[in-house]
């Protein structure tokens, strides 16, 4: 719906689930049956996408590709599938530039049979946020377009490798709030907390920890990684990250920091009445600290994809922007009748090649990909940062029939072109 949200002293004018931001968290369990119907109030077309969700193709929620989109206002649509597999998952529009209005919330596929080795959960919901504040995405998309965009190519960052972003915000969020109206958490001092990071930002990556209190990383976009210790981690865009932290004695900020760009989100997680330490005094420790990126963790046995040799190998040179802002993949923009063929059975590799001086997390619509890494079996995900000047290669089995779309999550990046199909053919 269009309405106005509280920020946390700051109340803005944009399109959300339900008037909440982020929206009602969805939680089912792994094999459940689910239902939503989405009802549309908005001024335009919209879709829900399961972002991680390896679902029946006609739920995906792919205008034009796997479904025709919900015309609003008033239009309507019922999804309806089962929900295979556990993890850390979100939901989003999967038209234009919506996803960067506060169209987005938490889907937690809870698993029946794993025991729970933590005392409780929380949910954080990173967000970079200009809507409503005299600009909307869709205008910014247009000065994109236009080559008007003043902070293009000015934010860096080593950890990205480039460029950190095309697109200047003057908010970061953690689960809908300002950092200067933090979420506060209460908890128990040596209570375990499992966290599930969840970034939805459409241009920002996150630099997330809390500064003092290791994290042990235990799931990378909803699947399950051999424990790694971090103090901080790395989350591109679309990407999750599920750690567990022990409490300690005294509050402590989870700090976000929009990575090679001005500002951060925070929450606190609060055991006792003490009083809050001052954020902005602990970004520097957190910025010194090494990062974990998720790329650097392996795949939990249980879910190891078995050795094979691929039976295709698909390249996809990530390029641009060329001329309007357009960005590319093997120099072509988005045209969904010249897809990547693949057929039910194979094992596919997609090797991501980035000749661009920005990162793209490159996200893949129906699988969780097993990236290659040097070591031995990386992570199995669905969305992985590609760095600039640098490839990456990811396998996965093809066993789930459609046409999927595969697409860097810088929203302005895939609306502008980068984005492909991969495409099952008899
Ligand atoms: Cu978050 Cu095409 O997806
Ligand atoms: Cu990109």
């Amino acid at each position: 719906m269009q309405g106005d949200v509280d920020l946390g002293g700051r109340v803005v004018r944009t399109w959300s689930y339900g008037g909440q931001l982020p929206g009602r968290e969805i939680r089912v369990r792994r094999g459940d049956l689910l239902r939503v119907s989405l009802r549309n109030d908005l001024p335009e077309a919209t879709t829900i996408h399961w972002h991680g969700v390896a679902i029946r193709n006609d739920m995906d929620g792919v205008p034009e590709l796997t479904q025709r989109p919900v015309g609003g206002p008033l239009g309507g649509f019922r999804y309806e599938f089962t929900v295979p597999d556990a993890g850390t998952f979100f939901f989003h529009p999967h038209v234009g530039v919506q996803l960067d209005r506060g169209l987005y919330a938490p889907l937690i596929v809870e698993d029946p049979d794993a025991p729970a080795d933590y005392d409780t959960e929380l949910v954080v919901v990173l967000d970079d946020w200009l809507d409503g504040l005299r600009r909307d995405p869709d205008g910014v998309f247009k000065e994109l377009r236009a080559g008007g965009m003043g902070s293009m190519g000015m934010a860096r960052s080593a950890l990205l490798g480039g460029d950190a972003g095309d697109v200047t915000y003057p908010y970061f969020l953690a689960n809908g709030r300002l950092s200067s109206a933090p979420q506060v958490v209460t908890a128990r001092p040596g209570q375990r907390i499992r966290l599930r990071l969840i970034n939805a930002g459409a241009d920002t990556a996150f630099r997330v920890g809390l500064p003092g209190v290791p994290m042990t990383v235990t799931h990378t976009d909803g699947f399950p990684v051999q424990p790694a210790t971090a103090d901080a981690v790395l989350l591109g865009m679309a990407e999750r990250i599920d750690a567990v932290i022990i409490v300690p004695d005294r509050p402590v900020p989870l700090l976000a920091l929009a990575e090679g760009k001005d500002g951060f989100a925070q929450l606190v997680v609060q055991p006792g009445r003490a009083a809050a330490p001052d954020p902005a005094a602990l970004v520097g420790e957190l910025s010194s600290r090494p990062v974990l990126t998720a790329t650097d963790t392996r795949a939990a046995d249980a879910v190891r994809l078995a050795e094979r040799a691929p039976d295709v190998v698909h390249e996809l040179k990530l390029g641009g922007p060329d001329r309007n802002y357009t960005w590319t993949i093997n120099g072509q923009v988005y045209d969904p009748a010249r897809g990547l063929p693949v057929r039910e059975g194979q094992r596919v590799r997609l090797r991501f090649t980035n000749t661009t001086t920005m990162f793209h997390p490159m996200h893949l619509h129906g699988h969780t990909f097993q990236v290659r890494s040097p070591g031995g079996a990386g992570p199995r995900k669905d969305t992985v940062n590609v760095l600039p000047g640098k490839a990456v290669e990811v396998d996965f089995d093809a066993d789930n029939p459609g046409q999927w779309l595969t697409h860097c999550h810088n929203v302005y990046h895939g609306e502008a072109g980068m984005m492909t199909v991969v495409s099952y053919v008899e």
